[in-house]
């Protein structure tokens, strides 16, 4: 899939017929989610959803360009999910293989409580099937999510950032199978080979600009690991030697990777209300 943002019906077609030129895609994502105030002050992302119309000449006149699957990934509203009834009615009238739900509105960011009653009533209402997000970090609240919406999928993002092995940990879940609990050697590896993939494909001057590229996920992976202080370290780490020895102090250890996050109030809101209650 390939995921496209932007407001002008023409030139969405004409990079979708680009990109399948470029390559064989399973489908188009449209973005009618994002709330980066650059993006929504160019009226695209999550502003769209207060422009019904446009979604609907978007969607119309990708179908005939897409020849795979064409879906949307929303949000509940801008302001406020006392939008989302008439989305949903807009939704349901169009034609499209699937929809994403972040379950907050656009105002909500990234960190409020995820409406799971809003997804389910998505589920219970549309035509197509519905992929739950929002705040799922851990096989617990992938669980939660499921049994509140319902849905027929799920997208998980940050919680993925941090803990790449979630995937196999729910599928696990959901066939029968105890989910492997990770060590933090494991996480170790993983930094090891993320800062190596991000040296390659960065086009980086300085090292110090590779140190700040990789505070951006460790930011999520560390969240929480020895009382949050090696995230502490690395936040103030300017070179990649340094980087490395606070791994190696507080990861070379065949210590339990939590399976939730340390929540610190500002990266993984939200995950108590999907993972502990019912
Ligand atoms: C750093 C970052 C980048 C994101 N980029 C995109 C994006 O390009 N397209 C998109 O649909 N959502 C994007 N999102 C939103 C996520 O897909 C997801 O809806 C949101 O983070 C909530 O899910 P989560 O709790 O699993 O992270 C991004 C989120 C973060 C934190």
């Amino acid at each position: 899939m390939a995921q496209l943002i932007g407001n002008d019906p023409g030139h969405l077609v004409r990079t979708a017929r680009a990109i399948g030129r470029l390559a064989p895609c399973a489908g188009i994502d449209i973005n009618l989610g994002c709330p980066a105030p650059t993006v929504c002050g160019k009226q695209a992302g999550g502003a769209l959803l207060r422009n019904h119309d446009l979604i609907r000449r978007i969607v119309f006149e990708l179908r005939p360009v897409v020849p795979g699957r064409l879906s949307l990934k929303t949000r509940l509203g801008y302001e406020s999910t006392d939008e989302f009834g008439a989305l949903l009615d807009l939704f349901a009238s169009l034609p499209l293989d699937s929809l994403a739900i972040h379950g907050r509105t656009v105002r909500e960011r990234y960190q409020s409580d995820v409406h799971t009653a809003e997804i389910a009533r998505a589920v219970a209402t549309l035509p197509y099937p519905v992929v739950a997000n929002g705040s799922i970090v851990s096989v617990a609240s992938a669980r939660a999510m499921l049994r509140k919406t319902g849905a027929a999928g799920l997208m998980i993002g940050r919680g993925a950032i941090r803990d790449p092995w979630l995937f196999d940990g729910i599928r696990d879940s959901l066939a029968g199978r105890e989910p492997r609990r990770r060590r933090l050697h494991e996480v170790l590896a993983y930094l090891r080979e993320l800062t190596d993939e991000v040296t390659r494909e960065g086009d980086f001057e300085k090292e110090s600009q590779i140190v700040n590229r990789m505070k951006k996920f460790t930011n999520y992976i560390a969240s929480g690991i020895s009382g949050g202080s090696l995230n502490d370290e690395l936040r103030r780490a300017t070179t990649l030697a340094g980087y490395e020895a606070s791994c190696i102090r507080h990861l070379d250890n065949d210590e339990f990777f939590a399976e939730e996050p340390g929540e610190d109030g500002t990266l993984f809101c939200g995950i108590h209300d999907l993972g502990r209650t019912d």
